[in-house]
Parts: structure tokens; sequence; C-alpha cells
């Protein structure tokens, strides 16, 4: 009798467990790019190991292209417990905090080694953490890579940009980065730069080869500079509050795979730099402009007054940890 009554509380205790957990957490993770972009693929790739691992516990759904939210909209929406998962580019943060902004200086890091030494130092990691109290939590760096300058007409000495208008995004460091060319930084989301380029409200803009092939830039601009004068990186974040507030065993597990699908995302950022660089060759339409070693100093040396413009809402602490890490 006693087996039996063991038993059957055993069951009823499992049976109200079960009914506790029955929703299964839902994470609504909001992207700009194509399914096939880097930051695409990272989502894909996470949600994947979510299925696998936490099935039944967890459900991801992924909004890419914007559908969901505008870059300029997804911290709102994450403090507001709109969506949970989020990554836009760094030089869309400063609002969390103008630290952040040391990623947009132009030149600050040689390659995307040096980027990764940096991210990993203390000081790249605090930067994950100094949004809490804003309620936004840093959970990983994803790197998309470097940024190369486009227009119709051939950029190889910086005078070439000037009274131009590039599309850039929402960031003071990249406009000033314009300013300082005698150009102008025109900023607008991500989805509208195709359009603005077909119509010719701009005349040029910057962004990674994944990016300006995934999103068919290409297709309305004769020239790309190899410039890789600046990085394009991402914050993944999500709600301080939601990530908290998980089921230990969760969090750990999400951690888990988040750092997994950002390391699946980083490899994929750098197969797809190379192989779209390739791709934008063989459509044909953009000459490659290649800079000597002189006309990228020129570049450098142009857009230098930018790291004196920013030094003291960033921290010339931060500046200089940041540029240490090219060695
Ligand atoms: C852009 O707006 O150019 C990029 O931030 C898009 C992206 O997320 O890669």
């Amino acid at each position: 009798m006693k087996l039996a009554i063991a038993v059957l509380t055993s069951v009823i205790v499992s049976l109200c467990a079960a009914t506790v957990h029955a929703d299964p957490i839902q994470i609504r993770f909001s992207h700009t790019v194509s399914g096939k972009a880097p930051k695409g693929q990272m989502a894909k790739h996470f949600k994947k190991l979510v299925e696998e691992r936490l099935k039944g516990r967890v459900e991801v759904k992924i909004y890419p292209r914007s559908l969901m939210y505008l870059d300029s909209e997804v911290v709102s929406a994450l403090q507001e417990g709109k969506l949970e998962l989020a990554a836009p580019a760094l030089s869309k943060l400063k609002r969390l905090t103008p630290k952040l902004q040391v990623f947009d200086l132009p030149f600050l890091f040689k390659d995307m080694a040096a980027v990764d030494r940096f991210q990993n130092s203390p000081q790249g990691k605090a930067l994950l953490q100094a949004t809490v109290d804003q309620g936004v939590l840093g959970l990983g760096y994803l790197h998309n890579g470097m940024k190369q300058m486009s227009a119709n007409d051939p950029l190889r000495v910086p005078e070439d940009a000037n009274g131009k208008r590039f599309r850039i995004m929402s960031s003071e460091v990249i406009k000033a980065q314009f300013e300082v060319l005698g150009a102008e930084g025109v900023k607008a989301a991500f989805p509208d730069v195709f359009n603005m380029l077909a119509r010719g409200k701009v005349n040029g803009q910057e962004n990674t080869w994944s990016n300006i092939y995934s999103a068919h830039l290409h297709r309305h601009q004769k020239y790309i500079t190899e410039s890789n004068h600046g990085l394009l990186d991402y914050m993944v974040i999500t709600s301080a509050e939601f990530w908290q507030n998980l089921p230990a065993d969760i969090r750990v597990e999400l951690d888990q795979i988040m750092a997994e699908a950002i390391a699946f995302g980083n490899q994929v950022a750098a197969a797809n730099n190379d192989e779209n660089r390739q791709s934008v060759i063989d459509f044909g339409h953009s000459e490659i402009v290649t800079l000597s070693d002189q006309q990228r100093a020129a570049w450098e040396l142009a857009m230098a007054p930018v790291w004196q413009q920013f030094a003291n809402e960033i921290g010339p602490d931060l500046i200089l940890a940041a540029k240490s890490y090219n060695q």
C-alpha cells in the first residue's frame, strides 16, 4: 500500500512538473540580413542546436531581413520584452554606451585576428557587460569582417570621395569618417541600401564583401575599393532580465549553444567574405580597385582626425588597448 502511494505521488509530481514546463520557452531572434549571410546562417545554426538539445523546452523563431524590427528598433524591443535575441552591428549600439564606438574607428584593426584578440581581452569582454544596467546583456561578439568602399567612380585616393554621398550605418564615427573626406554619410537602414544605390540617392556605400554580394549592392556600383578600412562586427544581445530568469540548466545549455553558433558564424563569415569577393568579380559589373601601400597610407592619414574627435567619448585608454592587440 505504502509503495502504491509513493508511486502515485511520484507520478503526480512528474505530471505537475510536466504541466509547469508544458509551454516551451520562446526565443524570437530578429536580424536584418538574409538567411544566407553569415549572421543569417549563425541564427539558423543556433536554432538547429536548440532543436537538437532542448527539444520541447525551448523554441527559436528567426525573423530575417528586418521582417520583425529594423536594427534601429531592436534594442527598445528587447528592453520591452518583445523579442529575446538580436545581433545588430556594433556601429548601431552607441546609444547603449559610447565606448562601443571604438569598433568604428577607421584603420584601428589591421586584420580579424587583431579584432579577435581585442574582443577576447578583459577590456573587450567588459564591453559585453557594459549595458546590463540598461537591461541589455551582450552574449558574445559575432564577426562579419572588414568593410570595403564602393561608388560609381573609382575611389583611389581620399580626394576621390570629395563631394560624394555614401550610405552609412547609424554611426556618428562613420559619419565623421566621411565628413573628413569632404563627403556626406547618409544614415539609412540596411534593407534600403539597394534601392538607394539603384535610384542614385547616394553615390556609394561601405560594407563587407558578404553584405555587398548577398544584398546585391555590386549590381549598382561600378567600382569597389578593397580598402579594409573599418570593421563590421555584431554584438549578440538579449534582455538581461530574460536571460537571468531562465532555469539555470537551460541557461547553461543556451550559453554553450550560443558559443558554438558564434564560432560557426565566424567561420561562415571568413569563408563568405572570400567567396563573395570572387562572386562579385565573376558577376562582372564592378572593377576591384586595389590600393598601393602609398594610397592606403593616404586614406589612413585622411581619416586619422576621427580618432581625436571621438577620443573623449570612447576613452583614450580603451582606444590604446584596442590598438595594442594589433601586435
Ligand atoms: C548594415 O546596416 O550595413 C549592416 O549592419 C547590416 C548587417 O547587419 O550586417
